[in-house]
């Protein structure tokens, strides 16, 4: 039954993206051994969390506000707190907003996040964009946050992601009870991200061999 079936499932997100595991993987493991590049690639998706709780917090300019969004805006800023303190521990320097220079990919990342918001709502209107924004968002944030777990726990970097991905879970399935049901967009907004993480990724992913070949 449907009401059963996981936001995975019903979203075909995970087989979609089985291509990108290894790279992501092997990149991600590449990035916590150096840590410069950690705490940039940190910086950066304090930016985005940054940006999400924004988005939020804008998309609800005109509406009544409530419990359950507050909570999810303020955890999205605290996603956003938790990255940037952490790189800046790791780094061993102040990173001060979000730059070329402290945060990596910085352009693409925020292009990736701004045509992602803009395709959704011309698909499903303004009214119903946060639902669908964050369920899309969150399914790439569990997705990418479990691996750069697995990658943090067997590097040996102290740092758990362990609280954040609960909370990015629980956000998760919060959007998809939303969702009402609605598969087969859930399947092409998922599928819409997946191309624009694509090409977000190609420019990622130089950035690291530019690094190995110096
Ligand atoms: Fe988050
Ligand atoms: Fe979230």
């Amino acid at each position: 039954m449907s009401a059963s079936i996981s936001p995975w499932t019903a979203s075909g997100m995970r087989d979609e993206n089985k291509r990108f595991e290894a790279p992501v993987r092997a990149f991600l493991d590449a990035i916590v051994r150096d840590p410069p590049a950690h705490a940039r690639f940190m910086n950066m998706l304090s930016m985005l969390e940054h940006m999400g709780s924004r988005k939020i917090m804008l998309s609800q300019m005109n509406r009544t506000l409530t419990e359950e969004t507050l909570s999810h805006l303020s955890e999205e800023a605290r996603h956003a707190y938790f990255f940037k303190r952490h790189a800046e521990r790791i780094g061993g320097e102040k990173l001060d907003g979000f730059t070329d220079e402290n945060a990596m990919c910085r352009i693409p990342a925020a292009m990736y996040f701004g045509r992602l918001d803009a395709g959704i709502s011309k698909e499903v209107g303004d009214e119903a964009a946060y639902q669908w924004v964050s369920l899309i968002i969150e399914l790439r944030a569990c997705w990418l946050y479990e691996i750069y777990q697995d990658v943090l726990e067997s590097s040996g970097v102290a740092l758990s992601l362990k609280a954040l991905l609960a909370e990015e879970d629980q956000h998760l399935a919060d959007m998809f009870a939303q969702c009402g049901g609605q598969h087969d967009l859930l399947k092409k907004l998922s599928a819409y991200e997946t191309s624009l993480f694509g090409k977000f990724w190609a420019v990622l992913q130089q950035e690291i061999s530019f690094r190995q070949a110096a």
